[in-house]
């Protein structure tokens, strides 16, 4: 069920121009789409998939087809990914590897708002998807590619999220994967995950940048191929999720769309997805694209800051050269602890096309934000957290205001780090010295929404007794966590 060709009427025509582009002004090289490359060949800049759009006289008939497709048995049409096949850049004969990704809720949630100050807030929860978080909407298709290409081993270096999808995708595709992670810094259930789906699990010494340094000198090899988002057929997948999110929004364009920033890959896809809506003609202007950081590894929001003053389309088309990376990033936040992430010109671009900013938070704002965030019932990984941190932030300096729409991209699932929500409740969460300050102590964390287990004695009065106490502190706490505005 997993692999079947496309059939599509106009795709082939489509495809004749597709490139993959260098993305540097001064090069803006071009290559075939079946070339096996990650970087730019001649100047080692960043690869961006370029095809012609469909005609904008089909956009309306378009739109209404991936609509239709959402009730369709086709595995095509299921996969909330391949149902815009019309914008991916594949021909019909593709064998496409699928677990029927996508198709993530768009959730209302009122507590979350009210804590950052907001009449509305929509969670766009990707952590729903089938290995809990937004790889999958881009492993779909690098997993593809690799098919494609004859690749006998997928790599990629990894904090953990991305390796568990491409072991996921890579069994269906009986592809060999080797995940390569910073030995110790990968949660248990993550880890579990690529161990379950057959995965070669390499732990390095050295971190995240590490990995990914010696990922890419892998890829000499030509049966080796490189799934991280550098790679962007990922990201060729994951720009899908705009398309998803507008259809869900009735097409009613949010005011910001905010998401939270590691490697740059997934604010990248987001900017690339709106990018091709507004060309397309389906929608007349970009939401604001906000990427927020944890404060420990925020190499773009300190870049962005120190170009204060340089804002909107003019800066998007003179982005600067190099960014700095962090020596030593630390945050528990694990999924973007990350100091030198690769797509930052792409991710940057975006925000300053859309109008909007790059911030960072501290760690007990995205703790507090995470467990607000469980408290609406939907819940998610501590890196997904950064986005109402951030908001919460955005709302205070009057950068989103009040009544305007928001949405926050949500991007693991809760029991992704188990180990991090039992060390909120319980008041044992801590940060330990990070390596620019290694005798510095540990950064202990008192979170806001502790909820804690209770012993409680083996008798129904005892039980109803404390049922009565936590109603009454519950009712205090919502008081607490609302912003001065409301
Ligand atoms: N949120 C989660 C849950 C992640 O796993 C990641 C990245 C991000 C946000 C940041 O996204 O890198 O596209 O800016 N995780 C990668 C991994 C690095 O290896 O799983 P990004």
């Amino acid at each position: 069920m997993s692999e079947r060709p496309i059939a599509e009427r106009s795709s082939a025509a489509r495809l004749e121009g597709a490139v993959q582009r260098c993305l540097v002004p001064s090069c803006n090289s071009t290559y075939g789409l079946r070339e096996r490359i990650y970087t730019c060949p001649r100047c080692s800049g960043p690869l961006e998939i370029q095809s012609e759009l469909p005609a904008r006289a089909s956009a309306v008939s378009l739109r209404k087809q991936w609509e239709a497709r959402a009730a369709s048995l086709d595995p095509l049409d299921r996969s909330g990914v391949w149902r815009y096949r019309e914008l991916l850049p594949f021909d019909p004969i593709a064998p496409v590897i699928t677990l029927f990704e996508g198709n993530t809720p768009l959730f209302d949630a009122a507590r979350s708002a009210q804590y950052c100050g907001l009449s509305h807030l929509r969670l766009k929860h990707l952590g729903c998807n089938p290995t809990g978080s937004f790889k999958d909407t881009g492993m779909t298709v690098a997993v593809t590619q690799a098919k494609l290409l004859g690749a006998r081993t997928v790599v990629c270096a990894s904090t953990g999220n991305t390796a568990a999808s491409l072991a996921a995708y890579a069994a269906r595709a009986a592809l060999q994967s080797a995940i390569i992670v910073p030995r110790g810094q990968i949660t248990t259930a993550k880890l579990a995950q690529s161990m379950d789906y057959g995965a070669a699990v390499l732990e390095i010494e050295g971190n995240f940048d590490a990995a990914m340094r010696l990922v890419q000198e892998l890829t000499t090899d030509p049966s080796i191929y490189l799934a991280n988002s550098i790679n962007p057929f990922r990201i060729e997948g994951q720009k899908t999720v705009a398309f998803e999110l507008l259809i869900q929004c009735g097409w009613r364009i949010p005011d910001h769309v905010v998401v939270p920033g590691g490697n740059l890959g997934n604010s990248s896809a987001l900017a690339k997805g709106l990018d091709e809506l507004l060309r397309f003609g389906l929608i007349e202007k970009l939401p604001k694209l906000h990427v927020v950081q944890a404060e420990g590894a925020a190499p773009l929001a300190r870049l962005f800051a120190e170009m204060a003053g340089a804002r909107g389309r003019e800066s998007a088309s003179s982005l600067p050269d190099r960014i700095t990376p962090v020596e030593h990033p630390q945050t528990l936040a694990t999924a973007i602890k990350i100091g030198a992430p690769v797509s930052w010109q792409k991710s940057l671009r975006g925000v300053f096309e859309s109008g909007g900013q790059v911030l960072a938070v501290t760690e007990p704002e995205i703790a507090d934000a995470k467990a607000i965030i469980g408290r609406d019932g939907i819940g998610c990984e501590p890196a997904s957290a950064t986005t109402l941190a951030g908001i919460r932030r955005l709302v205070a300096s009057k950068i989103i205001h009040r009544e305007e729409s928001v949405v926050a991209v949500l991007t693991g699932h809760l029991l992704k780090d188990p180990e991090y929500v039992g060390n909120y409740h319980r008041d044992t969460l801590s940060l330990p010295a990070s390596g620019e300050r290694p005798n510095a102590a540990a950064q202990k964390i008192h979170g806001a929404f502790r909820n804690p287990p209770e012993r409680v004695p083996a008798s129904k009065e005892a039980i109803v007794e404390s049922l009565h106490r936590k109603r009454q502190s519950n009712t205090q706490e919502m008081n607490i966590g609302s912003t001065k505005e409301d």
